[in-house]
């Protein structure tokens, strides 16, 4: 039997986009109470405009910790109890590990990996020894088919080592831990990332129909309904005629 998550709370980061954007819609439309977390204040504030009173917007650049500890306090100050994280935003690069300047790969890594951890650590007292905690992926890291993926792959392998090791560290509790590993979506991710635009070419020849966000947060939202004995640990979601 599927489980209810209507009344509960949710903390999802990087929704004012693509996947994150669908999955809070979707958790929306199931009665969940949603505080999401966007840098950017008037795509922010016109989500929250669209999405009513259970929307708490939350402004942050992941990619600077301090502002990544004042929104967790921000937070919790706002929903006393907290019983779904899910860590999706992340920003892409597409360069030579050797090239990519050291502002970028700080930017990276604290965006990407950094930021999970510090909101985990900050909300998981929140979650009181129960809850769920999903963190996204990318096949990236299974197959590097060029070295200028190597940057982003290298953040998600190591938020897929710290997903393991905490689901190792809250094995005696009630909490969830999951990871979603996805193929290609069509999200603006791939807008933002200079010199993407031919390698995007030659994908979509090679993948004519990429997943949508919807076909990602129904995964998500699937596996947050599972009974409270079912936790799904590593879902991998590929489009067709994508093989890694
Ligand atoms: N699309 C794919 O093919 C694909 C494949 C594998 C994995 N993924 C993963 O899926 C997740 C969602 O990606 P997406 O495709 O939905 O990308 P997206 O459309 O670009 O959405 C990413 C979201 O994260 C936000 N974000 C990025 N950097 C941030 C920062 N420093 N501070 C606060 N928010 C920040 C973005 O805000 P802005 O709009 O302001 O940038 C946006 O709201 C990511 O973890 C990505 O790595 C995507």
């Amino acid at each position: 039997m599927p489980q209810s998550i209507s009344g509960s709370s949710a903390v999802i980061t990087g929704v004012t986009s693509g996947i994150g954007r669908t999955v809070t819609r979707t958790l929306l439309a199931d009665g969940v109470t949603v505080a999401g977390i966007a840098r950017d204040p008037r795509r922010l504030a016109a989500a929250a405009e669209e999405w009513g009173d259970r929307f708490h917007p939350v402004l942050a650049d992941l990619s600077v910790p301090q502002a990544v500890k004042d929104c967790a306090a921000e937070i919790t100050e706002r929903l006393p109890h907290i019983d779904v994280l899910v860590n999706n935003a992340a920003e892409c690069a597409f360069d030579r590990p050797s090239a990519l300047p050291a502002g970028r790969w700080r930017s990276l890594l604290e965006t990407n990996l950094l930021s999970a951890i510090s909101l985990t650590r900050d909300l998981l007292p929140s979650m009181a020894g129960a809850g769920h905690i999903i963190n996204i992926s990318s096949v990236t890291t299974r197959h590097l088919s060029s070295a200028r993926y190597g940057p982003y792959a290298l953040t998600k392998a190591a938020l897929e080592n710290f997903t393991a090791a905490l689901r190792l560290e809250l094995a005696a509790t009630r909490t969830k831990v999951s990871l979603v590993t996805l193929g290609l979506v069509d999200t603006p991710i791939y807008e933002k990332v200079n010199g993407f635009q031919r390698t995007r070419r030659d994908l979509a020849e090679r993948v004519p129909r990429w997943l949508s966000p919807d076909d990602a947060a129904d995964t998500i939202h699937w596996m947050l309904t599972r009974p409270p004995h079912v936790v799904v640990g590593d879902v991998l979601l590929l489009p067709l005629h994508q093989a890694r």
